[in-house]
């Protein structure tokens, strides 16, 4: 008994040579984001000129006393233009983390980007458009992306609206921020604008109200109209209606819908919610363990899911025919974060293994047009 105990506990030593060694990278990548750098350095090109963003190989890690969790561990999807691509998967399989990346919000020094690309297609003011890679970005430069390109609406508003300004004053801000040349009266008419646009009744009101006098279906319109005031090219909405009751969640469902045509931008929409991507998404990015399994356009995903682990998913969405006693449960847990396995990280759980599955971890494959599975299952016999 005592073995297996001491098996998953580190000893003072190992520790200590974490410790070490996490000391010595971050110290690393904290230099590389701190650097001053000129744009030329973090200027890119898109692989295909449709999408906005592109996330490319991309690995965040935290870097803790127990050794590195890779809460995102070589992920690669697209975004294209005027497009709404929805990231699912359950707790803890880098959906925020992934996101936090792009806006370059991952909780240093613990968390860092340790490798990858993230290129976003801006276009400045001018008209003008540059590829910038978020991720080789000084932090010094994020300003030209976060905020005004690319805006996030987080679950909880409350944690992104600062308790202590009256709405108005936030908002407000946003416009300065972007047009330091406004006059109070020109943001405040710009803000009195965007309260109107997300379906505020009494612009005015609100616009002098503290945030705890609002309820959370109010807040959430707040955060989408300051994200919309600064007209960005991609609105990145993490779990945006979870904490809302259902008719206010269709209501803010249907605002962001709205939204994307108004800002001619994309939306990348994440959540644990089928029914949600189903009803908004385009295109959907199934994440496992830090990693995408299966990506494609919605239709294919749920008429033709093929990873064991999507189909799983789809399983185990709850219906109005079926109560939460039948609800189907994917058996078993997701393996340690900080010692993944060398084979699918999914094999543990799956009832569809073959002989290969104790080998490498399977490859991403196109099984058909834009439909790509990482499953041995669909690789080819050699
Ligand atoms: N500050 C942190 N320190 C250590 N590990 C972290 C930290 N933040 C996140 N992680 C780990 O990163 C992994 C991915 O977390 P993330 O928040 O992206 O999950 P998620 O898919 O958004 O889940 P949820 O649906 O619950 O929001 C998890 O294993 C989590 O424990
Ligand atoms: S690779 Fe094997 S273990 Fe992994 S999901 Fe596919 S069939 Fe299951
Ligand atoms: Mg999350």
């Amino acid at each position: 008994m005592s073995k297996i105990k001491n098996a998953n506990r580190l000893t003072g030593k190992e520790v200590r040579a974490i410790a070490k060694q996490n000391k010595k990278i971050i110290r690393k990548l904290e230099a590389y984001k701190n650097r001053k750098a000129e744009e030329t350095e973090y200027l890119g090109h898109m692989s295909k000129p449709e999408n906005i963003l592109e996330i490319d190989n991309l690995h965040t890690y935290f870097f803790t006393e127990q050794g590195v969790v890779k809460a995102v561990n070589g992920v690669s999807f697209d975004i294209p233009k005027n497009t709404t691509v929805g990231v699912v998967g359950e707790s803890g399989c880098g959906k925020s983390v992934t996101s936090m990346s792009v806006m370059r919000l991952v909780q240093g020094p613990t968390g860092q980007i340790y490798s990858g690309s993230i290129r976003f297609n801006a276009k400045l003011d001018n008209g003008e458009t540059k590829v910038y890679d978020i991720a080789k970005m000084p932090m010094d430069d994020i300003h030209k992306i976060r905020g005004n390109q690319i805006a996030m609406i987080f679950q909880e508003p409350m944690t992104s609206l600062n308790p202590v300004f009256t709405i108005g004053q936030q908002l407000d801000e946003v416009t300065f921020i972007n047009h330091p040349e406004a006059t109070k009266e020109d943001a405040k008419a710009k803000s009195l604008e965007m309260l109107d646009l997300v379906g505020i009744a009494m612009p005015e009101r609100v616009y002098d109200a503290y945030p705890h006098e609002l309820s959370g279906g109010m807040r959430q319109r707040v955060m989408i109209s300051m994200a919309l005031a600064s007209d960005p090219r991609l609105i990145i909405a993490d779990e945006p209606t979870t904490a809302l009751d259902v008719t206010i969640q269709a209501q803010i469902l249907d605002l962001l819908r709205d939204l994307k045509t108004r800002i001619d931008g994309s939306i990348m929409l994440i959540t644990h919610d089928l029914g949600i991507i189903a009803e908004m998404a385009d295109y959907v990015v199934v994440m496992y363990a830090g990693r995408v399994i299966e990506k494609g356009p919605v239709s294919e995903i749920f008429h033709n899911p093929l990873h064991p682990y999507t189909i799983g998913l789809q399983k185990s969405k709850p219906t109005l025919s079926s109560d939460s006693d039948t609800l189907f449960n994917i058996p078993g847990n997701v393996p340690n974060p900080v010692n993944m396995p060398n084979h699918c990280y999914f094999k543990e759980r799956c009832g569809k293994c073959i002989g290969k599955c104790s080998g490498e971890y399977p490859r991403m494959i196109e099984v058909t047009p834009n439909h790509f599975v990482a499953c041995h299952l669909y690789g080819k016999e050699d």
